[in-house]
């Protein structure tokens, strides 16, 4: 096991295209903001990094839809993202931007050092094209079909449903987002990272070397790596970004995913005039919080950038998670089905703990996670409410009933007593070796076992039974009652930061090191405690009913926007039409296509033969529904493959606004052949 002196703590820079919304703060900045908190706490030697990620296409998207300029875009969105934070209480040490002057220049020096070092490959190829606005499509400027898990809405780097990274040209069905029409092929220098050079670097690093990282990151590694890694064009066409720092490229610019966790070190060069010694030092541990979809930049492409400048650290850990869900649906900018953290906190002001808290009891650790309003309320109510901050005003109003607010001493400890201290270090231990291996809900729940300690304690005493006939014993009792909120002051820092602090001002105390906690030597007998509050107040359900309402109001916006009718196409003569041949089949044979979600091979009986036909219809029809149903089919549509089989005519289909497919059928059965006109 190697010993560490220092933390890099680092957090995914967010697009400044967007505010941020719960899937973020759940998915990668709560889960980092508790870890960083938790070593602060303990003492280390900690940074944690953070800032916008300022270019690419999705912000020139952007730009575009709002109808301002990028610079706009990313001013405004930075500015709006920054506030949140740091209202929410993330505590980065710095909140840096990739438009900063640093970065261009920390940037533009790596990509150099690369390229005099002849690391790259220098290649013209053919990328797609926009001719009717003439642009080369990166990135997200094109879409099409993942060949991997047919998502029609993949991008041409990467495909959001399966974390897959692209390039343009193995999209099915490409499409530029500009203009809607299909993109043609031009040829365009580039510069390319030669991932495949570093696959044995990589394979021993990470699946020998790197075993103790999770689950799910491990395994999106090992799958791209048995996969066989490819060079990666780390330049792109394109008037936004860090300019490509070599002579003959003007016009290019850095890929985004090139200069983007180049970030990381611009933003530690912002911070500190000692950043070298959080990046080049191998004892210092860097870890990397992130959601799935950036497993690939984090554990493969900035590793192997790292690596081939070869003056930097690698990463420790790359604790990924998972994506949430909003009431079982896919949160989504573009249908705006999110809740917004800017919103919330203007929504819920002092508030910031229960989101807080319900984020990180959900978080979507190991699998994908849903966030609901209704579960919002209840582990407000049931949880922080009733337990946490049940214990701690019983405890304070009974010091301030029974001892004008003053510690009383504890005499001499029955078995109860020294049972339940004893719980305090366990419970502290289970705390630490879950954060330790990035396991944030359990830490939770066991940091509020320590609430319920609390609670069980309290109401196995009785001290309000006592105070008339054992006052003695009852000073024992609250002595310890105190001691246990104090260190709940203690072990709640790192997930309720608020919480924490109000608790501290409650018994009137100064931050209290990590070391000390799980003990019961926090507070001296005699100190004059302050006055007690309410931890957290009650959630009704009115306010949760308004907000299933704005969701409600949100859905109904989006289907009447799906709702419209898809314009007529141009005419076409009857000349034209009569080529197309189509006829009643019945399906014969059906299966699933292995490895694909949405697709279906058939064996037709088209009356003019049998044949093999693949259609997208996997998510409305089974296998078993489709044999035996007549269906029209154009059987003149020239073959292609897909997913390297034949499909041989396409079978007909009626699309609502909604996606859902509907059979085009003969109304009475027919003879197989019969032609449709
Ligand atoms: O997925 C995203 O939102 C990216 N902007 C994350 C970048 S992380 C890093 F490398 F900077
Ligand atoms: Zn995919």
């Amino acid at each position: 096991m190697k010993s560490f002196k220092r933390y890099l703590i680092t957090s995914a820079l967010p697009y400044a295209n967007g505010p941020v919304h719960i899937g973020h703060l759940a998915g990668v900045y709560i889960p980092s903001d508790i870890y960083t908190r938790y070593l602060r706490m303990k003492g280390m030697d900690v940074i944690s990094v953070c800032g916008s990620d300022e270019h690419g296409v999705p912000i020139t998207i952007k730009a575009r839809q709002e109808g301002i300029s990028p610079q706009d875009v990313v001013d405004k969105y930075n500015a709006i993202i920054k506030d949140a934070f740091a209202r929410f209480g993330i505590a980065f040490d710095i909140y840096s931007r990739t438009s900063s002057k640093v970065h261009y220049q920390t940037a533009s020096e790596f990509f150099r050092k690369l390229y005099d070092a002849g690391e790259f490959i220098e290649k013209t190829t053919e990328q797609y094209y926009d001719a009717e606005v003439n642009q080369f499509l990166a990135d997200r400027y094109i879409t099409g079909t993942c060949p991997h898990c047919s998502n029609e809405n993949a991008y041409g780097d990467q495909c959001e449903k399966c974390g897959t990274s692209l390039n343009a040209t193995d999209l099915i069905n490409p499409k530029s987002t500009l203009s809607g029409t299909k993109p043609v092929l031009r040829e365009t220098k580039h510069w390319f990272l030669p991932l495949d050079k570093y696959q044995p670097f990589l394979e021993k690093w990470i699946l020998e070397e790197h075993k103790e990282w999770k689950a799910n990151v491990y395994g999106q590694c090992k799958s791209w790596l048995d996969q066989g890694l490819q060079p990666r064009a780390v330049s792109r066409d394109l008037d936004w970004g860090v300019p490509v720092p070599v002579e003959g490229a003007e016009g290019k610019v850095l890929y985004v995913w090139f200069d983007a966790p180049i970030g990381y070190i611009s933003a530690t060069k912002e911070l500190t005039p000692e950043w070298e010694k959080y990046w080049k030092d191998e004892e210092t541990r860097m870890i990397h919080f992130i959601g799935k979809d950036n497993i690939v930049f984090h554990c493969i492409v900035f590793p192997t950038m790292l690596k081939a400048e070869g003056s930097y650290i690698l990463p420790e850990n790359v604790p990924a998670n998972e994506f949430l869900n909003l009431e079982g649906d896919k949160i989504s900018t573009s249908r705006n089905w999110a809740v917004w953290l800017h919103e919330y906190l203007d929504e819920f002001p002092g508030k910031q703990d229960v989101l807080r808290y319900t984020l990180t009891a959900n978080m979507p650790e190991t699998k994908d996670n849903d966030f609901t309003w209704k579960d919002f309320q209840a582990r407000n109510n049931n949880e922080l409410v009733a337990i946490l901050g049940n214990f701690v005003n019983r405890a304070l109003v009974l010091t301030q009933k029974y001892y004008e607010g003053k510690v009383p001493a504890a005499g001499a400890l029955t078995d109860f007593d020294k049972e339940t201290i004893a719980e305090l270090p366990r419970l502290k231990e289970a705390i630490e070796s879950n954060l330790e291996v990035f396991r944030f809900r359990e830490a939770l729940k066991e940091a509020m076992n320590v609430a319920r300690l609390g609670n069980k304690y309290l109401a196995d005493t009785e001290p309000w039974k006592l105070i008339k006939t054992d006052p003695e014993r009852v000073a024992t009792i609250m002595n310890i009652a105190l001691e246990i909120t104090a260190n709940l002051s203690v072990l709640f820092e790192p997930f309720l930061p608020f919480a924490a602090e109000k608790i501290r001002k409650m018994l009137n105390i100064e931050r209290i090191e990590w070391a000390n906690a799980g003990s019961i030597n926090l507070i001296a007998a005699g100190h004059a405690t302050g006055s007690p509050e309410l931890l957290f107040d009650k959630i009704e359900d009115e306010v949760i009913e308004a907000q299933l309402a704005k969701l409600k109001a949100t859905k109904e916006a989006n289907e009447r926007k799906n709702r419209t009718v898809t314009p007529q196409k141009a005419n076409v003569s009857y000349e034209e039409f009569s080529k197309m041949d189509i006829r009643t089949g019945t399906v014969l044979e059906a299966e699933r296509v292995p490895k694909t979600q949405k697709l279906l091979k058939m064996t037709i009986d088209t009356g003019i033969d049998k044949r093999t036909v693949v259609s997208g219809i996997a998510e409305y029809f089974t296998p078993e529904e489709m044999v035996g149903k007549q269906v029209s089919m154009l059987v003149n549509l020239e073959p292609r493959k897909i997913k390297g089989i034949e499909s041989q005519g396409m079978i007909l289909m009626a699309e609502d606004a909604d996606g859902k497919l509907v059979l085009v059928q003969p109304a009475a059965k027919v003879e197989n052949g019969s032609e449709i006109k």
